[in-house]
């Protein structure tokens, strides 16, 4: 035996699952994503080599199994239930009431639990070991999906045991979910591959659970909360909010919106809270949970055939709806891409009256095979636009149109040019001066993270595109109160605010400049990047493609689309006509500098300690200003530690491995400067 090397298989695992723990469940990460990777490489290759230290919690169980040929089933040791539909606040008071009195009580406390739209499934431990795991199924068989469910890395193989003792049994129940963000993701990921794209999140999770080759699964975004347990020994739980603090302490996400202790009063009111949270959350729920709190309340309430009688879903409204497809308009952007909308039969979608919905593009219509005429299925999500998921082909009567991409641009007729981008057939108007893309790039720069010209919306831009009053950027600058009168719905009031916004507006930061430029691939992030690296408008304007490309976080589409832009005579017309009418771009506080030629550009740096002359965060955004990688925890890839008073622990390891340690008055002397006195 190779004493070194199990040491080194075994420190490799713990720290991986912790590190894992804090990426996937804390969402507080360590150690970058290299660091993690490179470790895991290591302890794959000592496993290949050492099998016997490899165990069945070891992280690099996460990446998949040989394939499957079928799933096997397995009976719950305890029925898993589903849950009685409550639609309005009158059922929610009657459940109440039920259980009143049954039990012969007034005074019940309920924890309530947003209700995750994923699949849910059940993990069994043993001695604090995960060894299985079973979908739902119906309720009294699933399958088994071991191998899937050890690649999410939000689930943990091995119980943590620093606050509970280890159960001899622990069953846990939740819900695999996906996020809105990482679904997009996905969908987006897949129709570049040409393959079929998900409905939605919980059809996604679903699909991915159902591989018979675990390595597919690896690959899903999956993410699970815990909210329940089945069979246990060896512990027990009083209530349902303490079982659930025991399954965060043994290491499981828990939702963080569950609230626990409320009367049926205070719970109906927490139904508003969490509907208006609903489109605000990363993921989809479709109702509240009520669960009577004590267990032993829980108890004595039982079940009923296939729901208890202690706890009840509160629905919420559907986020999505049926509706008909009544026409399908092109809308010409910014960059004169034309993109199909859906126009609907106003339909009320959780609250929200949904008449449009973007259809992408032409491909996406001929994969949805989309017409005019057809009945589809329309669903809100998040704080996304609503998306068409799909068409009711049984509802086709032949009188539905399939949808022609005109060969003109429906704005200027110009003609229509059609590009390839990540594989879908994109169609622009190569007129850049057409209306439709000049009414865009003027609802761009006035917006809220531009210019930011408050009372200067849509419809004014429309209207003064229209009449002829703005043709360009400068013309919102030559805008005379007189004139705006006239426009429809315009009181002297409202002109006089708009002329004072205009005029506000005037002096603007560089970022806000750039980014109102509405330049290609150029969104809020690229910008924040340009100035931070430029003091100057002018310095940007002069600056080489090479010089922009150098800039971490600016890709080559980016650093050409910058480049050109500044490179072409029209637009330094424009720019120079609007300073020319007051407009002031405010030069960043940073000096230029060479991005690459400091210090600190690239170094891996931690701080420790309270400093004198400036704040945590003023020292943090300069040196990221520098190119520097600021990270909490120190590691063999860290470069500097940054000691102010009192440093903690990270001090003592910083010394032991040799990390350059710089005071504050270093920092200082290497061009950091203070913001305290
Ligand atoms: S408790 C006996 N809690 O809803 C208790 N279920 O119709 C049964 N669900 O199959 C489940 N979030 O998939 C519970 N916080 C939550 C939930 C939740 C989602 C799902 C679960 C279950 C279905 C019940």
């Amino acid at each position: 035996m190779n004493n070194n090397i199990k040491n080194e298989a075994l420190k490799l695992q713990k720290e991986l699952t912790e590190h894992s723990y804090n990426y996937h469940v804390m969402d507080d990460p360590k150690i970058s994503d290299f660091e993690y990777d490179m470790m895991l490489k290591r302890l794959i290759k000592i496993e290949e080599k050492y099998p016997e230290y490899s165990s069945p919690d070891s992280p690099t169980k996460r990446i998949g199994a040989p394939p499957l040929d079928s799933f096997e089933q397995a009976d719950h040791s305890i029925p898993m239930l589903s849950l009685d539909n409550a639609f309005n606040d009158s059922d929610i008071l009657n459940f109440h009431q039920r259980a009143v009195k049954k039990l012969n009580r007034e005074n019940i406390l309920y924890t309530i639990e947003p209700k995750l739209d994923g699949v849910a499934i059940e993990l069994k431990y043993e001695h604090g070991i995960l060894v299985q795991a079973i979908t739902r199924g119906d309720g009294v068989t699933g399958e088994v999906i071991t191998e899937n469910i050890r690649t999410i890395k939000s689930i943990p193989l091995k119980l943590n045991k620093d606050k509970i003792k280890t159960p001899l049994l622990l069953e846990v129940r939740g819900e695999v979910i996906i996020k809105h963000s990482d679904f997009e993701h996905l969908n987006k990921t897949r129709m570049k591959n040409q393959e079929n794209i998900f409905a939605n999140p919980r059809n996604a999770a679903a699909g991915s659970l159902r591989q018979l080759d675990s390595k597919i699964t690896a690959t899903r975004p999956l993410d699970i909360f815990v909210y329940g347990i089945g069979l246990v020994q060896g512990i027990s739980f009083l209530t349902q909010a303490q079982m659930l603090e025991g399954l965060r302490s043994f290491g499981f996400p828990v939702n963080s919106n569950i609230k626990s202790g409320l009367n049926i009063k205070a719970v109906l009111k927490y139904y508003k809270e969490l509907e208006k949270l609903r489109e605000k959350l990363a993921y989809e729920i479709d109702g509240m949970v009520v669960k009577i709190d004590d267990i032993v309340l829980q108890k004595q309430l039982g079940e009923k055939i296939k729901s208890p009688r202690w706890a009840i879903a509160y629905k919420f409204p559907p986020m999505e709806k049926t509706t008909t497809i009544e026409d399908i308009k092109i809308q010409v952007g910014r960059t004169g891409v034309l993109t199909p909308v859906a126009v609907l039969k106003p339909v009320n979608v959780a609250g929200v009256m949904v008449s449009r919905a973007t259809l992408h593009n032409e491909d996406e219509i001929k994969r949805k095979d989309i017409r005019i005429g057809d009945t589809a299925l329309v669903v809100r999500a998040g704080d996304v636009i609503p998306k068409i998921v799909k068409i009711i082909e049984s509802d086709r009567d032949g009188t539905q149109v399939p949808f022609q991409m005109p060969v003109k641009c429906p704005v200027c007729n110009s003609a229509i040019e059609k590009i390839k981008l990540d594989r879908s057939n994109i169609n622009k108007c190569v007129n850049a001066s057409c209306q439709a893309q000049l009414k865009q790039r003027l609802k761009h720069f006035v917006s809220k993270k531009a210019f930011d010209i408050d009372g200067f919306g849509q419809k004014i831009v429309d209207q003064l595109v229209d009449v002829g009053m703005l043709k360009s950027f400068a013309d919102i600058f030559l805008l005379e109160k007189d004139k705006l009168v006239d426009l429809e719905r315009m009181g002297q009031k409202s002109a006089d605010n708009l002329i004072e916004s205009i005029k506000k507006s005037k002096s603007i930061s560089l970022k806000r400049f750039i980014y109102a430029l509405g330049i290609d691939h150029t969104g809020e992030n690229a910008a924040i990047l340009i100035s931070k690296t430029y003091s100057s408008l002018e310095s940007i304007m002069n600056t080489s493609q090479k010089a922009l490309e150098e800039i971490h976080g600016i890709g080559p589409e980016t650093a050409f689309a910058i480049y050109n832009f500044f490179n072409h005579f029209e637009n330094r017309e424009i720019i120079k006509n609007i300073e020319m009418l007051g407009v002031v771009v405010k030069n960043s506080q940073q000096p230029d500098i060479n991005f690459t030629d400091n210090p600190f550009y690239n170094k891996r740096i931690v701080l420790t300690g309270t400093l004198k002359t400036m704040t945590r965060a003023h020292a943090k955004k300069q040196l990221e200003n520098f190119g520097a990688k600021i990270t909490s925890a120190i590691s063999l890839k860290t470069d500097f530690l940054i000691t102010g008073e009192k440093p903690g622990s990270k001090l003592e390891k910083a010394q032991k491995i040799g990390v350059t340690i710089l005071s504050e008055k270093d920092l200082i002397a290497l061009g950091v400067t203070c913001n305290k006195t």
